[in-house]
Parts: C-alpha cells; structure tokens; sequence
C-alpha cells in the first residue's frame, strides 16, 4: 500500500510542533518529524526493546542511520534524506543518545569559543 507520507507526516509534525509549542529550534523540529514517520511506519514490528536491547547492532550515530537507510528499504516507504535525519534523531535523542555529527545536528553550542591553547 502506497501511504503519501511525507507530505501527511510534515504537516502533522508542524501541527503537532505549533500544538505542543515546541522549541523552533531545528533538531528538536526533526525528532518531532521523526516520531511521526516512525510510528506510522516502523513501530508495527518492533517497540523500544529493539532500540535498548544490550546487544543492539547500532553503536553509533552513522550506525543507527544506516539501519533506517536499510529499514525505510525495507518497508518501502523511499524517504528522502532529511526524513532518514529526522528519525535518526528521534531514535538517537530517545533510545541511543550517541554524539550526534554536527553536520545532521546543529552545533549545541557553537557560540563558545574554544580554550585558548598552551604555547
Ligand atoms: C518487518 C518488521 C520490521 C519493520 C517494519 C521495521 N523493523 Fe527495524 N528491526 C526489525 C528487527 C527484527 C530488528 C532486529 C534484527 C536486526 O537487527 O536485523 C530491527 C532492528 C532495527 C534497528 C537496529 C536496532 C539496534 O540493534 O540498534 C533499527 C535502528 C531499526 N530496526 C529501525 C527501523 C526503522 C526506522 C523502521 C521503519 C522504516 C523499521 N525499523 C521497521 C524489524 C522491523
């Protein structure tokens, strides 16, 4: 069955996000996103024990992406980049919490300068 996901499950999460008043702030928009598209499309087979079992496949941020590449595969629902993100994010910022790359999360906090270096 063909399910129009993204379009559905932007606006639910916009509306979800406008409901709830959450934070504008980018990654926790793309957890949100990212909870939506997982319970429609990934939570039938497995709950949070997959995610915390003790001897889990993922060990890393690019780890617990790879297996949503391999699942959203899977299933067949051909997400895009930034849905693959946002439920990375989501499972990471839920089950996982692995250093996420800055280049998929902002920088928490980018404002602070670095030490300054002994000569
Ligand atoms: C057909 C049933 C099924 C569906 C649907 C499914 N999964 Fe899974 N998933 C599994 C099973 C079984 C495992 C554990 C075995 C394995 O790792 O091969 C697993 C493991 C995983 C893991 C790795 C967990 C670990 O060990 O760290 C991730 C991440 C994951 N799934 C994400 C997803 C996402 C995202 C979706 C939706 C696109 C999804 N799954 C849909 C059955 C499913």
């Amino acid at each position: 069955m063909f399910v129009p996901h993204s379009a559905a499950g932007a606006m639910l999460a916009a509306a979800l996000a406008a409901f709830v008043g959450l934070p504008a702030a980018h990654a926790q928009a793309d957890a949100s996103r990212g909870q939506t598209l997982y319970e429609a499309h990934c939570s039938a087979c497995h709950d949070r024990s997959v995610h915390g079992r003790a001897v889990r496949t993922a060990r890393t941020f690019e780890q617990v992406r790879e297996q949503v590449v391999r699942w959203q595969r899977e299933v067949g629902v051909a997400w895009q980049a930034e849905d693959v993100d946002a439920v990375t994010i989501y499972l990471n910022q839920r089950y996982y919490r692995f250093p996420c790359p800055t280049t998929v999360c902002a920088a928490p906090r980018a404002s602070v300068p670095p030490a300054s270096a002994p000569r």
